[in-house]
C-alpha cells in the first residue's frame, strides 16, 4: 500500500537542504556556534549540518512557495500552528539531519546555539516515516567502517558521532538520546557482530551502559564498554586527547561481564566484611546469568579480585541453583506442608 512515504522524505529533503543553504551561503550563529566547537568545513559537510534560522517562519514560507501542504510539514513537525498562525518549530538552531540506511531523511535534530534556549536538543516527533526506536543516527556513515573495522562504537550524542568522526574514528553511531532499543541493536547487528558501548561518563550514562549491554546480547552482539576518562563525553575527550589516544580506550574497554562486576562493586563499601559480603552476593548473581564458559572466566577474576576460593563461588552458586530450582522450591513446599499436617505434630 502506500502511505505516501515519498512525498514525506522529499519534503524533508528540501527542508535539509534549505538548512544546509542558510548554513554555508551567509554568516550565521550556527556556523560560527559549530566553528567554535572545532567541526571543519569538510566535516559539516559530510553530515550535511544546517541552520535554522532566527525568524518566526523562513521554512515555513519558503515551503508554501514550492507548493508543500501545510499539514505535511505539521506532520513531520517542521511547522507548528498557534492561535491559527504557523511557525517553524526549530528557530535559531543547528540542524542535523537523521539520515536512515538507505539515505533518506526521515528527521532533524536541533541544537540551540544560545546557551539560554531551552531544550538543548530538540528533535522532530514521531512520524510515518521517523520512529527513533529504529534508526541511529549516523549508521548511514559509518555502517561500511564499522564492517570494516569489526564493530562499532555506540555514543550518546550528535556530537560525539562528528567529533569522532572527524579524529578518523569512522565506525561511531548514535542512539538518538534514548536508551537504546530492541530494533537498534538488531540494525546494528546487521552490519557488524560486536559493539563497543561509549556513554557519557556520567550517572545517567553509566546507567545506559548498564542497560545497553543487555539488549545487545539479546541480540547475540559482543559487547565492550568505555568511558571517557577525561571530559565528560567522547567529543570533549577526543577533542583534548586525539584520536589515538580514544583508541587506546578502545583498546582497553572492558568486557561485558567485566563492566557489570566492577559498576556493582560501586556500590558497596569493600573496606568492611560485611560490604564485601554483599558485593560477593551481588557478583554471584552476575556470573550465575552468564553462560558455562564466561562462568569460568569470570569466577576466576573475581577469585583473583576478592581473594576468595573459586570453589567457594562454585558452592553459592549451587546454592543459588537450588533455590532458583522449580522443582526444589517444589519439594521444600512439600517437607512443609508435612511438617504442618496435624498426623505430625
Ligand atoms: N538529547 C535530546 N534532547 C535533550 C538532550 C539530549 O534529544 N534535551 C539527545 C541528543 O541526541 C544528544 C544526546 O541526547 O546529542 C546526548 O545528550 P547530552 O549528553 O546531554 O548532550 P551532548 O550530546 O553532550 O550535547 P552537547 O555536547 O551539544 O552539549
Ligand atoms: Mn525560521
Ligand atoms: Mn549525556
Ligand atoms: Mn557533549
Ligand atoms: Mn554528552
Amino acid at each position: 500500500y502506500d502511505d505516501h512515504r515519498g512525498e514525506y522524505y522529499e519534503i524533508n529533503r528540501m527542508a535539509a537542504q534549505f538548512f544546509y543553504d542558510a548554513f554555508t551561503k551567509k554568516a550565521n550563529r550556527g556556523y560560527s556556534y559549530m566553528e567554535g566547537r572545532g567541526i571543519a568545513p569538510a566535516t559539516l559537510k559530510k553530515f550535511g549540518i544546517g541552520y535554522a534560522d532566527g525568524e518566526w517562519d523562513s521554512l515555513y514560507r519558503f515551503m508554501v512557495s514550492q507548493g508543500v501542504e501545510v499539514k505535511k510539514l505539521q506532520e513531520l513537525g517542521l511547522v507548528s500552528t498557534s492561535k491559527g498562525k504557523c511557525y517553524d518549530r526549530f528557530r535559531n538552531r543547528v540542524m542535523f539531519p537523521i539520515i536512515n540506511t538507505s539515505g533518506k531523511v526521515i528527521g532533524f535534530g536541533g541544537r540551540a546555539v544560545s546557551p539560554e534556549d531551552n531544550p538543548k536538543y530538540l528533535n522532530s516527533p514521531e512520524s510515518r516515516i521517523f520512529q527513533k526506536k529504529n534508526n541511529l543516527y549516523g549508521l548511514n556513515i559509518s555502517r561500511k567502517a564499522a564492517g570494516d573495522e569489526g564493530f562499532l562504537i555506540l555514543v550518546e550524542g550528535y556530537m560525539d558521532v562528528i567529533a569522532l568522526y572527524q579524529s578518523g574514528v569512522h565506525n561511531v553511531a548514535a542512539s538518538l538520546g534514548t536508551a537504546l532499543t530492541e530494533n537498534q541493536a538488531r540494525l546494528i547487528h546487521r552490519y557488524t557482530k560486536e559493539v563497543v558501548l561509549s556513554y557519557d561518563a556520567d550517572r545517567a550514562g553509566r546507567a545506559a551502559a548498564l542497560r545497553g549491554i543487555e539488549i545487545l546480547r539479546k541480540e547475540g552482539s559482543k559487547v565492550k564498554v568505555l568511558h571517557v576518562t577525561d571530559g565528560k563525553d567522547p567529543d570533549e575527550y577526543v577533542k583534548k586527547n586525539g584520536r589515538d589516544a580514544f583508541l587506546e580506550l578502545v583498546g582497553n574497554a572492558l568486557s561485558y561481564g567485566e563492566y557489570k562486576l566492577e559498576s556493582a562493586k560501586l556500590g558497596y563499601d569493600l573496606s568492611s566484611d560485611e560490604g564485601r559480603l554483599d558485593y560477593m552476593k551481588k557478583a554471584v548473581e552476575i556470573i550465575a546469568a552468564m553462560s558455562p564458559l564466561e562462568q569460568e572466566i569470570y569466577k576466576k577474576k573475581m577469585a583473583g579480585d576478592l581473594g576468595v576460593a573459586e570453589s567457594a563461588i562454585d558452592r553459592e552458586l549451587a546454592l543459588r541453583d537450588g533455590r532458583r530450582s522449580p522443582q526444589t522450591s517444589e519439594t521444600r513446599r512439600q517437607m512443609r506442608r508435612e511438617e504442618n499436617a496435624p498426623e505430625a505434630r
